[in-house]
C-alpha cells in the first residue's frame, strides 16, 4: 500500500525571472549535472513531453533515484517527485506567481512519505535548503536565458579568443549555441570546451559539438 506523504516544511523565494522561464528550467531535465553540479552527477531521460519528464538520476553521494516533474495544468506550478525502488521518498509542490516583468515568487512545499525513515524535524530544513540552493543556482541561468531571448540572434556572432593546449590562439563563441547562455569554459587537453549549463562539448578548433546534441556552432552562429 502505498504511503501517505505528509508535509514537512515550505520555502518562500522571490526569483529575477518570469514564470515562464521558471517553468522552461523546470522541464529542463538536461541541466541538473551541470547547472547543479554539486547536487547531481547523471541524470538519464525516460521519458518528457511538454507537461514534464522522468529520469533515472545519480546525487553527487552516488545514491541512485528516479525523479518525476509534472507540471499544474495551468502551468504555473509543479510537482517535482523522487522515487527508489519504485516508492515514492519525497515531494515538492511549487506554485508560481508572476510578480513582474522578469520576477516571479515561488512557494514550495516539501513532502516525505510518513513511513520514511527520515526524522520529519530534519527533512523540512534538509529540503528547503536544497530547493534553495538549486534555486540559486537556477536565477542566473534564468536571467541569462532572458538576455539572450531578447538579444536575439546576433549574440550567437560574438567570439572571443581562446587557447588550445598547443598554445594556438582561436577564436570561440562568447555565447553557446545551445542556449544562448554564457559560454564560460576554457578547452581542455584535447581542446574541447564543456558548456557549464548543460554539459554539451565542442571542439574548440572546429566549432562541432562533439557530444552530439546538436551540429557545430559555426552552423548554428546564423
Ligand atoms: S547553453 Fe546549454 S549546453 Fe550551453
Ligand atoms: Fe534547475
Amino acid at each position: 500500500m502505498k504511503a501517505e506523504m505528509i508535509e514537512v516544511g515550505t520555502l518562500e523565494r522571490d526569483v529575477g525571472a518570469s514564470l515562464k522561464r521558471a517553468i522552461e528550467d523546470e522541464l529542463d531535465w538536461e541541466h541538473l549535472p551541470y547547472t547543479h553540479a554539486s547536487t547531481f552527477s547523471n541524470v538519464s531521460l525516460i521519458n518528457a513531453d511538454r507537461m514534464g519528464w522522468e529520469a533515472d538520476v545519480m546525487l553527487t553521494d552516488g545514491t541512485p533515484m528516479q525523479m518525476h516533474v509534472k507540471l499544474d495544468e495551468d502551468r504555473k506550478g509543479y510537482t517535482n517527485s523522487t522515487f527508489t525502488d519504485g516508492a515514492e521518498n519525497g515531494r515538492a509542490v511549487c506554485r508560481i506567481e508572476e510578480t513582474g516583468a522578469d520576477s516571479c515568487h515561488m512557494s514550495f512545499r516539501f513532502f516525505i512519505p510518513e513511513d520514511s525513515p527520515f526524522p520529519r524535524d530534519m527533512a523540512g530544513p534538509f529540503y528547503a535548503e536544497m530547493f534553495g540552493r538549486l534555486v540559486d543556482e537556477d536565477e542566473p541561468k534564468m536571467m541569462h536565458r532572458t538576455a539572450a531571448l531578447r538579444a536575439g540572434g546576433k549574440i550567437h556572432k560574438e567570439r572571443r579568443e581562446a587557447l588550445l593546449p598547443n598554445g594556438d590562439a582561436v577564436q570561440v563563441p562568447r555565447y553557446c549555441p545551445h542556449q544562448g547562455l554564457p559560454l564560460d569554459c576554457e578547452p581542455d587537453s584535447n581542446g574541447t570546451m564543456t558548456c557549464p549549463w548543460h554539459g554539451y562539448r565542442f571542439d574548440a578548433q572546429t566549432g562541432k559539438c562533439v557530444s552530439g546534441q546538436i551540429k557545430s556552432w559555426r552552423n548554428s552562429a546564423g
